[in-house]
């Protein structure tokens, strides 16, 4: 079952889940074998999060000494050294500003020679470090989560997938409006290693131009045409939304 939250502002609902991952870490009693699992996005959504997650971390209020991190998608082709990469937003919005372990940060490789090889050690690894204690994610317009487009199977695991127009001309706001220089690849966990995987998933769903994928995300049949429909077999899903994006 998914529950939804809403706040009046986006700042206002990062708080609320920046503290919330916070307290989950402090909660938590790691060992060497066992660390905490966080899976994370990019995305303009959760920067207000990385923002208060390391404002914590700054004032002593969490530490990630202990956190092992996955995120969720990469583009083929671009090297971390592209300022578009998601590799390169990771670092510059968060993991260089708090004390996590270089070892403990997996990323997809985007310039791996062989995709099919990087995704299965990909999956191989969560499957080794599962469960997440965290999921947090966001929601593309036409409803995918990571890079699950429509389509995207209950039981797709890690894998390479073929951007749609949709999702290009959305991201083509990060590439100076241009369609051409938007990947047209990119790697990406599965529904199935999310949902199969997480004993809490957490969505960002902010601002107007969301409004009609939550609508539906909520109401309309659970099926590969709208992946993030699936977020409601999660016995523990929360999506987090604004008042833009509840009320348009
Ligand atoms: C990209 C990412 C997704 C993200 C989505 C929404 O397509 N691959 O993981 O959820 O954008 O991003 P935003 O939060 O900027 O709307």
């Amino acid at each position: 079952m998914a529950k939804l939250i809403e706040y009046q502002t986006k700042e206002e609902a990062a708080n609320f889940v920046a503290e919330h991952i916070a307290e989950s870490i402090n909660q938590f009693a790691p060992t060497e074998k066992k660390p905490y699992v966080l899976g994370l996005p990019t995305g303009s959504s959760p920067e207000p999060v990385y923002a208060k997650l390391i404002e914590l971390y700054k004032a002593g209020k969490v530490s990630f000494e202990n956190v092992v991190t996955f995120n969720m998608d990469e583009y083929c082709g671009l090297p971390p050294t592209n300022d578009q990469s998601y590799f390169f937003f990771m670092y510059e919005k968060f993991f260089n500003h708090i004390d996590i372990k270089k070892e403990n940060i997996h990323i997809l490789n985007g310039l791996a020679e062989d995709y099919k090889n990087e995704c299965e050690q990909y999956e191989q690894e969560i499957l080794k470090y599962a469960p997440f204690q965290v999921f947090m994610g966001g929601i593309g317009p036409n409803g995918h989560i990571a890079f699950n487009e429509a389509g995207s199977s209950r039981n797709s695991i890690t894998r390479k997938v073929k951007l749609q127009d949709s999702t290009i001309k959305a991201n083509s706001r990060f590439f100076s409006n241009s369609l051409e220089k938007v990947p047209k690849y990119a790697l990406s966990v599965g529904i199935s290693t999310v949902l199969d995987n997480s004993k809490e998933v957490i969505i960002l769903v902010f601002g107007k131009a969301k409004h009609e994928i939550l609508q539906k995300t909520l109401e309309a049949p659970i099926s590969s045409t709208i992946p993030s429909t699936f977020l409601r077999e999660h016995n523990n899903c929360l999506l987090v939304c604004d008042n833009d994006a509840a009320s348009g």
